[in-house]
Formats: structure tokens, C-alpha cells, sequence
């Protein structure tokens, strides 16, 4: 039994080989790809790379390599059907019976691509080529789009003839396109009409990026007709899971954390066009959890960013207690409010794209002060009042899924609640005094955690052996003084460190004259801590450590100058600066 090719690229299209991956084996970040520990074999320095743009995996120490399924096949010692089956599922899929039913679908699903594919081609090629679609091209020319969005979005118009409805009757069997939403039967005409007709035409796509359904836009606005019209539910086409330029933005996840979620067709086309390509539209419907779930699969930050009016507002209520539901530790959830009038299309289109990303920085905020703002600014200040807000924030709080979120969001409710009332509201005081401490301290050290890079924990395990152990400082002098650190507070520590050490040997932490916080910082973050205290005695395994260390960071610093010379060299295009970091990746590769 043979998986169907489509089943099992929207698997590969739905999961990152690093979120994969890092269910089993603890990955960084290094450059465009994550390196960590092989599980084929038991190793102290990462030789194990995974690399998302490329869909693959590879194992240096043990020549190990391939896609996701071959990854969990191996790992979990699993046959091909049983890695597919629990893929599927991680991806948020139906499972694949190889039943009777599933064998229609499959057929019935390439007819319909097939159909869908052909009726995009068409109008597309009418709109660029056929004198019918001239008021079409002049309306898209108006709104400032020119002919590469156009080509990019492969949008048409559907002009008035009837050839290709035609030809798709005598091609294929009723049954079929009535299922693609295309053509409905009109009653009083007798006979199937397109439901597009002398409309713009908007392909919406599966992650895949096959075209499933379409909108349509009135040319020009008018009392009795609906300005846009989108394609009906269809076996294929469900709009509460599906997202507008999905297909396309999710390649950007390697490179960004952020993905805007926008209400309108044209509001994603602006912003593409200003070169924001991480951006999707839920096309007017209510956002929900499922939209949510997938956006997480491939971005940590997702932007909520509607129309700045009333209804976009409410959209934006709307969405906000609809995704809390599903936020997760890690995962963000923001919300841009525009000004008045605008939508981000009009305001990327107005403001460009610097200005639309530095609004956007200084001006979101997170779903849970949304929520907030919005319940405090509709209530009086008397109890029965004070009671509902309450208790309808709870209530919110309460539908969180995840226990860590569900608990943080409900403690900043109520303490918001409680700077309320300052001198009356006993009850919350003892509330946060007592229940909540440790929830507290968890979630500062989490706070505080999540704000250091993986380098300045680096740095920091360097900073705690020379600490801890200044008596293999003198006999490896050389080696620790040409470490170049990134942070210029362990910078000085460092510094401090070595010149001491050079005068006299330090024997004890208390004798450097540096501010205590920074040394406090190294003695609780240094994640090699706890492999420091069980091998104090032995000075040999501790040396191999810091040597570890050393060259970690000068990889770090190498990566850091091949980065900048990269981007020098785009510019500049020399051959002395293609010299140079050619040299610097031999080094890289040597080290
Ligand atoms: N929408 C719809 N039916 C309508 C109006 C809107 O389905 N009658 C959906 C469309 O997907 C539209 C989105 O809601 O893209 C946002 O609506 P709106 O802000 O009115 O659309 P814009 O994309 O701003 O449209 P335009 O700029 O073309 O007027
Ligand atoms: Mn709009």
C-alpha cells in the first residue's frame, strides 16, 4: 500500500524538520541550521546538524542522514507506515486508512486540483492578455498593484465568456465541478452558472500550495452586490483551517520569528509588496484555534493586525479570546492596533515598510493586556460592575489549555485587578502573597532565562571555571586571553580576571574588584555548574571542558565576522572581501 504523494508532502509541508528533530535531541540555533548531539551514537561535541530549509538532517560522526520520516523511522525504530501515522498526527492530520473512502477522495482531490488549476491558469491569462480585462487591469493599476503581484498571486478576472465553462462541462462530470464551488445551479436559469463572473479573482491555496478556492471582488462598489464573494466549503476547501498565503509565507519562518495575520486579501498583497512576506489573512472569518495551531508550527510571534475601525476592532476582541486558548510558553500573541481608517494595506502602501515594521515594534501589544484593556475600559466603577470583570476574566483565563500560561495570565489579571482598589481589595493581597510565590519565582527565572542567548550562557560557563578554578589560569594563559567574548559586561570580567591573575593568583571570588551582580550572573546561569561541582577534583576533565568552551566561542565570534563580511560583500562585491571570507571559512571548517 502506497501513501498518496500529496498526503505525505502536506505532512513534510505542515512540519519543520527542527520541530521534529527537537523532540528528541536538544538543538541551537547556529547560523541557518540547528546542531546538537547525534542520537546515533553517544558524543560530547554536536555533530548532528539539521537544516529546515533544506528538509533534511545529517549526522557528520555517522554519515546519518534524510528527511522527517526517516528521522523518526530510525530513531524510534518505527516502519515507514507507523512514522507516517505519528507525523500525521503531530501535524494536526486526519490518519490515512488506505479504506474504500480514502481511495475516492484521493481520486475525487485530483480531479479537483486539476479543475481548480485549469480555472486559475485561465483567468489569470485573461487578465494579462484578453482587451476584455482592460477595466480589470485598470482597477489593479489603480490600487497600485503592478504586474509582478499580479503574476505572483496569480490573479485573474473572469471575464464574460462562456468557452471555458464549456469546455469544463464537456471535460468532466457534473458531480465533480460542483464539488470544486466554482459553478452553482441556477434555478429559475435551468443551468449552471460561474459564481465569479466579471469578478477579480483571488486563488486561495493549501499549504502545498494547490489552489483549493478563490475570491472574487467586485470591480466597482455597488448597493445590491457583496463586494467580496469567497468560494463555498468544499470537500477540499474548510475555512476555519485554511489561510490565505500560507503556502508562501511559511517559508519565511527560517528567518523570522514574526507572522502577521491580517483580515483581507489586499492587505497581504500590500504588505508583500513592501516586502513583508510573512504575512497571512484569515479573509474575514473568525480566527480560530486551528489557524492558531498551525501558525505555531512554524512562528513564535504571531501579529494580529485588523482594520483600524470598529468592526476591525471587534474582529480583534473576537480573535483574541478565541487564540488564548491555545497560547503556549514560548509562543507570543500580539495585537497592532492601526490608526482609524486604515488597514495595514493602506498604511504599508502610505508609510513603507520600515515605518510599518517599527510602528508595529513599538506599538503591539500581548493578548492578555489586550484583554485586559478592552474588559476594564467597559466597566463602572461600583462592585456589581467590578464583579463581572471579574468574573468574566477568570472565565477567560480558565479556557488557557496550557497549565504554566493558564496560571500566569490569571495571576496578571488579578493582580491588575488588585492595583485597582490599592487599600480595599484585601482579598487579592492575600491571594498574591500567599498562592502565588512560587508561581512567582518560577516565572521570573523563566522571564529572565528566556532574555539570555545561548552565547552568554556560553560565556558564562568560560566565566565560572576561570572562577572557580584560577589555578589553571597561569599554565593556559595564552589560550583564555585570545577568547574574544560577545557581551561587554563579561567583557570586563574577564579583563579583570586576567590582570589579577597576573599579578597575583586569585584564590577567591571575594578578591576581584568587580561589581558582585555580574559575578552573581555567572554563578546562577553558568549551565555548566552542576558538571563543575561533580568533577571538581579532576582538573583534567575540567581543562577538556574549558578547551570545549574556548572553541565554541571563537566559532561563535568566526560566525558573527563571516556574517558581516557576507553582507559587505553584496554590497561591495570585491574580491578582497570574497578573500577574506573565504579564509574565514576554511578556519571555520578547521576548528
Ligand atoms: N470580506 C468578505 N465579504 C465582504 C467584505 C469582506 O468576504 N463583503 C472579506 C474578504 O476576504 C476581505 C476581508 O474580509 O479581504 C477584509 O474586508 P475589507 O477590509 O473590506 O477588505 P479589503 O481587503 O480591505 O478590501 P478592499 O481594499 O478591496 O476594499
Ligand atoms: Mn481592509
Amino acid at each position: 500500500m502506497k501513501y498518496p504523494k500529496e498526503y505525505l508532502g502536506e505532512i513534510k509541508a505542515r512540519l519543520k524538520v527542527s520541530t521534529v528533530v527537537s523532540k528528541t535531541v536538544s538543538l541551537k540555533k547556529r547560523g541557518k541550521e540547528y546542531v546538537g548531539l547525534s542520537p546515533f551514537k553517544t558524543e560530547k561535541t554536536p555533530s548532528f546538524t539539521v537544516n529546515d530549509e533544506k528538509e533534511f538532517y545529517h549526522c557528520f560522526s555517522t554519515a546519518e542522514h534524510g528527511n522527517i520520516f526517516d528521522f523518526v523511522m530510525k530513531t524510534q525504530n518505527l516502519k515507514f507506515g507507523e512514522a507516517v501515522k505519528s507525523l500525521a498526527n503531530l501535524a494536526g492530520m486526519r490518519p490515512y486508512t488506505f479504506s474504500k473512502e480514502d481511495e475516492i477522495r484521493e481520486k475525487k482531490w485530483n480531479i479537483y486540483k486539476v479543475i481548480f488549476n485549469k480555472y486559475v491558469d485561465h483567468y489569470h491569462n485573461e487578465l494579462l492578455k484578453n482587451s476584455n480585462s482592460n477595466e480589470a487591469k485598470d482597477y489593479l493599476k489603480k490600487r497600485g498593484l503592478t504586474k509582478e503581484e499580479v503574476k505572483k498571486f496569480k490573479i485573474g478576472f473572469e471575464t464574460n465568456d462562456f468557452n471555458f465553462q464549456e469546455n469544463i462541462f464537456k471535460q468532466y462530470n457534473e458531480n465533480d465541478i460542483k464539488d470544486t464551488g466554482l459553478f452553482y445551479f441556477d434555478e429559475n436559469k435551468k443551468r449552471y452558472v460561474s459564481r465569479f463572473r466579471e469578478r477579480v479573482i483571488f486563488p486561495i491555496k493549501n499549504i502545498s500550495g494547490d489552489p483549493i478556492a478563490v475570491g472574487g471582488r467586485i470591480l466597482k462598489e455597488n448597493k445590491f452586490l457583496p463586494k467580496y464573494i469567497n468560494s463555498p466549503e468544499t470537500p477540499f476547501f474548510k475555512k476555519g483551517s485554511n489561510l490565505f498565503n500560507l503556502d508562501f509565507a511559511r517559508k519565511f519562518s527560517n528567518n523570522q520569528n514574526i507572522i502577521y495575520l491580517v483580515e483581507g486579501y489586499m492587505d497581504v498583497i500590500g504588505l508583500s509588496k513592501n516586502k513583508i512576506d510573512n504575512v497571512v489573512a484569515n479573509l474575514g472569518t473568525s480566527l480560530t484555534s486551528r489557524q492558531i495551531l498551525t501558525l505555531n508550527q512554524f512562528f513564535d510571534e504571531i501579529v494580529i493586525c485588523f482594520d483600524g475601525d470598529e468592526s476591525g476592532y471587534k474582529a480583534a476582541l473576537r480573535a483574541a479570546e478565541n487564540s488564548i486558548i491555545e497560547l503556549k510558553p514560548e509562543k507570543k500573541i500580539s495585537f497592532l492596533f492601526l490608526p482609524d481608517k486604515h488597514d495595514p494595506d493602506s498604511f504599508v502602501n502610505e508609510k513603507g515598510k520600515e515605518f510599518f515594521l517599527e510602528f508595529s515594534n513599538s506599538n503591539s501589544v500581548s493578548i492578555h493586556k489586550f484583554i485586559f484593556n478592552h474588559y476594564f475600559k467597559i466597566t463602572d466603577d461600583n462592585p456589581s460592575s467590578r464583579a463581572i470583570f471579574e468574573k468574566r476574566l477568570r472565565s477567560i483565563s480558565s479556557t488557557i489549555k496550557d497549565e504554566f500560561i493558564r496560571k500566569y495570565v490569571l495571576e496578571y489579571f488579578l493582580e491588575k485587578i488588585s492595583e485597582l482598589t490599592p487599600n480595599t481589595n484585601f482579598k487579592y493581597k492575600k491571594y498574591n502573597s500567599k498562592n502565588t510565590k512560587s508561581l512567582k519565582s518560577t516565572q521570573n527565572y523563566y522571564n529572565e532565562t528566556k532574555s539570555l542567548k545561548a552565547i552568554d550562557i556560553k560565556e558564562f560557563s568560560f566565566l565560572y571555571i576561570l572562577l572557580k578554578k584560577p589555578e589553571l589560569i597561569k599554565d593556559n594563559f595564552q589560550l583564555i586571553e585570545n577568547v574574544k567574548l560577545f557581551s561587554n559586561e563579561n567583557k570586563l570580567l574577564l579583563n579583570e580576571i586576567l590582570s589579577q591573575s597576573n599579578n597575583f593568583e586569585i584564590t577567591d571570588i571575594e578578591n576581584i574588584n568587580i561589581d558582585k551582580n555580574l559575578i552573581e550572573r555567572v554563578l546562577k546561569y553558568a549551565s555548566i555548574k552542576h558538571i563543575m561541582i561533580k568533577n571538581f577534583n579532576n582538573d583534567e576533565k575540567i581543562l577538556e571542558i574549558l578547551s570545549e568552551l574556548i572553541r565554541d566561542l571563537k566559532n561563535y565570534e568566526l560566525e558573527i565576522r563571516i556574517g558581516e563580511l557576507e553582507s559587505k560583500f553584496s554590497k561591495d562585491l570585491s574580491e578582497v572581501t570574497f578573500n577574506e571570507l573565504k579564509e574565514l571559512k576554511k578556519l571555520q571548517k578547521t576548528n
